[in-house]
């Protein structure tokens, strides 16, 4: 493993609060399937809906993705939508067949489901951030794991598929749920602060601070973020960079593990 390939322990996730903006990650269905057996607690949550045939996301194609310990990779993620800027933001990363990871809002997946189908569709990641951003480490362990379950059967009926990955909202977890994650914690090392300053130039001035193996924290829920993607997409291009999920410019992430960054090159696997 590489230094930059930082894993920090979910305690230590846990007791940094790595941003006011924060992002979060519920747990999925294998957070029951793993950890718990379905107790009251659980048996009372909803259960998730296959999605009709119609409604259902298609499988995104196969893809060989690049090799990001021999090739410059970057992880684009975006919190707290799906939002009405989500549309355009797919269509600009689609410019550059870049990958992102969104980590959904629970409460904004029944809102917006056929944007979360086209995410999928079109082969982007989707991580759990919470039903609506509460801060995880203020809410009883119980209420926690509802609210993670929760999210997750909403994604499943929107698009068919689970969250692989947790964030949690303001990188924040509480200890005690650590056991209990079945799906890693994607965290960060490029923080825009673009949820702050709600201003395209600052946003493409903080993307500088971008490097191969980067972890990058945005939200498509603000059209200035959305404004200042075609110039950060078209400068990164213009530096080589692969655009890919979480996973993979992680490699093979752990569960319950916390990433703030991922493989470059002349890491090792
Ligand atoms: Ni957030």
């Amino acid at each position: 493993m590489s230094s930059r390939l930082a894993a920090l322990s979910i305690a230590t996730a846990a007791v940094l609060t790595l941003s006011l903006a924060g992002c979060s990650a519920p747990l999925s269905e294998k957070w029951v399937r793993y950890s718990f057996a379905p107790g009251p607690e659980e048996s009372g949550e909803a259960t998730a809906t296959p999605p009709s045939e119609d409604q259902g996301a298609k499988p995104a194609a196969e893809r060989t993705p690049p090799n990001c310990s021999k090739v410059k990779c970057v992880a684009l993620t975006f919190d707290d939508g799906p939002g009405s800027y989500t549309t355009e933001l797919l269509s600009l990363l689609d410019q550059y067949d870049a990958k992102a990871t969104f980590f959904l809002i629970g409460g904004n997946v029944k809102k917006h489901p056929q944007i979360v189908r086209d995410e999928v569709a079109k082969g982007h990641e989707i991580g759990n951030h919470t039903w609506a951003h509460k801060d995880l480490t203020k809410m009883s362990v119980a209420a926690a794991k509802r609210d993670l379950q929760k999210t997750d059967d909403a994604v499943k009926q929107a698009a068919g598929v689970e969250p692989t990955l947790v964030r949690p909202p303001f990188g924040s977890l509480p200890r005690s749920l650590k056991k209990n994650l079945a799906v890693p914690i994607a965290l960060w090392d490029v923080d825009t602060l673009d949820w702050k300053t709600r201003n395209t130039k600052s946003t493409i001035k903080a993307a500088e601070k971008i490097v191969p193996g980067s972890i990058v924290l945005m939200h498509d829920i603000h059209k200035s973020t959305v404004d200042a993607m075609p110039t950060i997409l078209k400068d990164l291009d213009a530096k080589g960079y692969h655009f890919v999920t979480v996973t993979e410019l992680i490699g093979h992430p752990k569960p319950g593990i916390g990433y703030g960054s991922g493989q470059h090159p002349g890491s090792k696997d």
